[in-house]
């Protein structure tokens, strides 16, 4: 077996993991799903998921990935036999890996055009009535699309490019903490807004009149999405941690980090949507237009603008990394591929596979409806978010709790561990909780409840 490489040091594979977790997810996703959901109980909701079953299968990915000292398919012949039908589940995050980085480009793609147009001032020059026609025209152009979107994927490659030592962990080390520091100080700014104090009550306010059903599993789905789960991709980094390090008590920081970044993120849009008399509720244009248009009547707006979209270009690319080594680790470990043909092939596939969701809004051929109506884009989101994702988790829970070694699940668990105490209740909670939840998940998107 050749070196895998390991992480530098233990804060080096928490960043990386929490690079891989914040993303688009919470800075974009969380704060439209929670304005849709009517705030407090939806976010209520979503920590309880996070807490109980997020977290095991989190551990679970991270554990099984050092047990293995593979990457998913790999990882799963190495514990269960060489015909094992659970590498399937490997299988599955690397289709998985494949699709959602294709189209999750296309939206970081966007991201960096704000970033762009808002460091030459093209942003602010708009004013706030000409944001909704600019995202509008933005994804009905084709050149716009295609570039930023071949753009991000060449940004991603490079980056992985370097291996774990020189590439995903230097960048995480560099971007994370920026991340956090740009986070700081737009709350900073949300703070000396007139709408604060109405965007953390509905943010923090427990509204359960505003809960549904639907939005009950919506935030049990987006705590599998924000945590990277259900593919692999903590799996694979969670093959290069050291041997000696505490898996629950990483796992607890990588989510707490991950959640403070996603309440951070709805407490600097709601103050600002309160402020500017906007509908909570506008769905996925609230980071592109809605943040915008309160920007720009901020007195620090332009500069404002630079460093939100940076922000958000940033996030995207830590988690977009964690994807291609998906496939990237995949090529390594079952085709003794060298990392640069590895990342090379499997990045031009992925960011050729993207050119249909980066046209969805600009042709009629990528345009028009394939699942269920929705154009090649959307159908492309709602194949990982509603059935590959869930179902990855369902498999992972499943193995860890049922199949996996009990030796190998309990030295794992317990080496180097603090949190050895929560062995049988996480156990428990992999056991029954959570796949009765994922198959919940799962039964909602098929329409049976
Ligand atoms: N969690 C990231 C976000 O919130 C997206 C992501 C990265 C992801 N890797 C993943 C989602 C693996 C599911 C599976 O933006």
């Amino acid at each position: 077996m050749q070196d895998r490489g390991h992480w530098g040091s233990k804060v080096g594979f928490v960043l990386a993991a929490a690079g891989s977790a914040i993303g688009l997810g919470n800075i974009w996703k969380f704060p439209y799903i929670t304005g849709e959901n009517g705030g407090g109980a939806f976010v209520l909701i979503y920590l309880a998921c996070i807490a109980f079953i997020g977290l095991p299968v989190l551990t679970a990915e991270i554990l099984l990935g050092r047990a293995a000292q593979r990457s998913p398919v790999s990882a799963f012949k190495a514990l269960a036999g060489e015909k094992t039908p659970w590498k399937g589940i490997g299988w599955m995050g690397v289709v998985a890996a494949f699709i959602l980085l294709s189209y999750y480009s296309v939206v970081a793609g966007w991201a960096l055009h704000y970033t762009s147009l808002a460091v030459t001032g093209g942003l602010m020059e708009r004013g706030p009535d000409g944001m909704e026609p600019l995202f509008g025209e933005l994804f009905a152009s084709t050149p716009l699309n295609l570039r930023w979107h071949l753009i991000f994927m060449v940004l991603t490659i490079a980056v992985v490019l370097g291996g774990v030592r020189n590439g995903v962990e230097r960048w995480s080390r560099i971007l994370m903490p920026l991340l956090f520091v740009m986070i700081a100080v737009m709350l900073v700014n949300s703070f000396t807004v007139e709408g604060f104090g109405e965007g953390l009550r509905f943010v923090f306010g427990f509204h359960t009149e505003d809960l549904t059903a639907a939005g009950v599993l919506e935030a049990l789905g987006h705590a599998f999405f924000t945590l990277s789960l259900g593919m692999g991709t903590i799996l694979t980094y969670g093959s290069y941690l050291n041997p000696h390090d505490d898996i629950a008590a990483a796992s607890i920081s990588v989510a707490t980090l991950d959640t403070v970044i996603s309440l951070s993120a709805a407490m600097i849009i709601f103050p600002i949507i309160f402020t500017f008399g906007m509908e909570p509720g506008s769905g996925p244009g609230l980071v592109f237009i809605t943040v915008p248009v309160a920007l720009s009547q901020l007195p620090a707006g332009a500069t404002l603008a630079v460093i939100f979209f940076g922000l958000l270009v940033f996030a995207a690319l830590t988690s977009a990394i964690s994807i291609l080594e998906v496939t990237t680790s995949y090529f390594i470990d079952e085709h003794q591929w060298s990392r640069t043909k590895a990342t090379l092939v499997s990045g031009i596939a992925i960011a050729i596979m993207g050119i249909p969701s980066a046209l969805s809004g600009s042709t009629a051929l990528f345009g028009r409806g394939y699942i269920g109506g929705r154009n090649w884009f959307d159908s492309f989101d709602y194949l990982v978010s509603n059935w590959l994702l869930p179902l990855g988790g369902l498999g992972i829970a499943l193995f860890t709790a049922w199949r996996l070694d009990d030796a190998i699940r309990h030295r794992e668990f317990l080496t180097g561990s603090k949190l050895a105490v929560f062995y049988k209740g996480w156990l428990l909670l992999l056991k029954f909780v959570v796949p009765v939840a994922i198959g919940f998940v799962f039964l909602h998107a098929v329409g049976v409840v």
